[in-house]
């Protein structure tokens, strides 16, 4: 099996990374819902040492995601974690102080994008920070034409899917008990939301 690859994390990592390292400086372990081909997790791992990194997905994505790890050989990258944000209790071990999520809720529907808030409000310790990276609507339009015609790739691949509203999202994470510490504009149309866990 070959490492899979998603063009997209080569463009934005190393923006994300920037945005990281400030909100995650005094953190120490972050849990990444959603890890994908687990590209962010290896730079985001590699260029933060002083963070314990733990990706997780659906079991169909961990194989890939162990093989980037591997290649790596980075002390502080844990081997990924099977969770499936609608299966609660998580299978979580201990709390942690920061949480991390790209281009995850955009591709589901509501019903998950509920229960990964509810999942993460149990997972994290009281003052943990949670980024939240992707593209948002304002006020139930589209920010880009290029954002439109994502959301109508993804209606047609799972009707459910699309872009959710900024207001939606935090209004929904402030009911589950984070505050908003607000919103930071990302290449390509895309935002990075921050949280604190009350
Ligand atoms: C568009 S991909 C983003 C992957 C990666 N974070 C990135 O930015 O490249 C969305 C990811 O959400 C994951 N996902 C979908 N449903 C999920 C669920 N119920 N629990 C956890 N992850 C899920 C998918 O497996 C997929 O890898």
């Amino acid at each position: 099996m070959e490492k899979p690859v998603n063009e997209a994390c080569l463009r934005n990592q190393q923006a994300i990374y920037e945005a990281l390292r400030l909100h995650f400086a005094g953190s120490r372990s972050v849990l990444e819902i959603g890890s994908g081909t687990g590209q962010h997790a290896v730079y985001m791992a590699e260029h933060m040492p002083w963070l314990e990194w733990q990706p997780s997905e659906l079991a169909p994505a961990l194989p890939g995601i162990e093989l980037w790890r591997r290649e790596a050989g980075l002390d502080n990258l844990r081997s990924p974690l099977e969770l499936d944000v609608r299966c609660h209790p998580w299978p979580l071990d201990s709390l942690f102080d920061a949480a991390f999520s790209a281009n995850t809720v955009h591709y589901v529907g509501w019903p998950l994008v509920e229960a990964m808030v509810e999942g993460l409000a149990q997972a994290l310790e009281q003052g943990a920070c949670f980024c939240l990276y992707g593209p948002f609507n304002r006020e139930g339009r589209f920010t880009s034409e290029g954002n439109r015609a994502l959301d109508s790739w993804l209606r047609e691949r799972d009707p459910d899917s699309g872009i959710k509203d900024l207001a939606q999202m935090v209004e929904r994470l402030e009911e589950a008990g984070f505050d908003y510490r607000g919103e930071q504009a990302m290449p390509a149309n895309n935002l990075l939301l921050r949280f604190t866990r009350r």
